[in-house]
């Protein structure tokens, strides 16, 4: 079965990424597109050979019935897009990160993914890297023995790269259950009003202590570490370290490293090229799922709810500069509070 694929959200340049994968997606064909500006949406169609375009997304599902649906709006055009795919009876989206930005849109995703028909998976896509499967096997099978210690970056903030890092976490150790969460935060070039809506402190620091003893330490934005050193650009320094009884492994977007027992491995991988692999089986997954209820995909809207929860009592703790647990009370207006608290320093 070739499955019936769509994009919402072709003006930026996200949705080439979407597009590009398809080369590697073996059971879906990209066959239609939504933007609302009509000269992207021509040209867009044009360069991927996409001739079912459409300036209302809604119109699309209305008349493609797409299986499976990317959504590259910015956050706060998320909510809309799912509550209108599951009014049309679309089976599956994959919706680009950061998933939402504060606890009042949290809280809105969380009712209707309580209710919600269509499944929704998060693009993460890193977690289907061939080499971070590697390595997430590695750990999944106690190689390493049992995690004691989870170190996770990147150089650009919470709400462009960060959220992989968080997820990563996960993504090595899905079993961990956080019971306290210690952060800072800081800089506020990050929370002013911008087009991508996409706001987050300049530097986040947390420390989250899980029930079982392990911890993970999550560096997001400028306090993180280079994973090339001297490269100045702040995308190219994703990385994760997780440190067993047994050994550890590491993960960056440009190698990695193992040493299990005293037995040390190394090499290096080129990301764009983990990445286009990693976002075509994140999308057959999609199609695992919609085959097989019984298939949920890892990232899964649940999953992200989660993690979305851990970074708002991370900005939480960062603000009151005290621990934090997920059974607290989450702080409506997060990003206005943070916004005046580092616009003071
Ligand atoms: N997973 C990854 O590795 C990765 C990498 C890069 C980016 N991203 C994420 O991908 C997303 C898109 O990135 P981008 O750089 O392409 O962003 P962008 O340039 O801000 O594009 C946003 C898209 O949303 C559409 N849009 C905006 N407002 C809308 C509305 N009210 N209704 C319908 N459509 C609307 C815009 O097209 P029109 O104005 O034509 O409607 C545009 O195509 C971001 O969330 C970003 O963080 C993820």
């Amino acid at each position: 079965m070739t499955y019936k694929c769509g994009i919402i959200g072709v003006s930026g340049g996200r949705a080439n990424g979407h597009a590009d994968a398809y080369a590697h997606i073996h059971r879906g064909a990209l066959a239609c597109i939504a933007t609302r500006n009509r000269a992207n949406l021509d040209a867009f169609g044009e360069r991927w050979n996409v001739d079912a375009r459409y300036t209302d997304y809604r119109e699309m599902f209305e008349r493609e019935k797409p299986d499976l649906v990317h959504v590259n709006t910015p956050p706060d055009v998320r909510l809309e897009v799912m509550q209108a795919a599951d009014a049309a009876g679309i089976g599956a989206l994959i919706i680009e990160k950061p998933l939402a930005i504060q606890a009042e849109d949290y809280l809105a995703i969380r009712d209707f993914a309580s209710r919600a028909k269509v499944k929704v998976a998060i693009n993460h896509q890193l977690q289907f890297h061939p080499r971070r499967q590697q390595l997430q096997n590695l750990v999944a099978d106690g190689a390493i023995g049992a995690v004691r210690l989870i170190d996770a970056s990147a150089r650009m903030n919470m709400a462009y790269q960060g959220t992989h890092a968080l997820q990563s976490i996960a993504g090595f150790y899905p079993q961990g259950r956080p019971a306290s969460i210690f952060a800072q935060v800081s800089g506020a070039s990050g929370l002013i009003q911008g087009r991508k809506q996409h706001f987050a402190p300049d530097a986040t620091m947390a420390a989250i202590r899980c029930s079982d003893g392990a911890s993970a330490f999550l560096r997001c934005g400028l306090n993180a570490p280079y994973v090339l050193a001297g490269d100045e650009r702040t995308n190219v320094h994703k990385r994760i370290a997780v440190y067993g009884t047994d050994g550890y492994v590491h993960w960056t977007m440009w190698g990695w490293e193992t040493s299990i027992r005293g037995r040390r491995e190394h090499g290096s991988h080129n990301y764009p090229d983990e990445d286009i692999l990693g976002q075509a089986a994140m999308t057959e997954a999609a199609f695992d799922w919609l085959e097989d209820d019984g298939k949920c995909h890892p990232l899964n809207l649940d999953a992200a709810l989660l993690d979305f929860h851990i970074l708002l009592k991370v900005y939480m703790s960062g603000l009151h500069r005290r621990a934090e647990t997920l059974t607290s009370e989450l702080q409506p207006g997060l990003i206005g509070a943070l916004r005046q608290e580092l616009e003071d320093e």
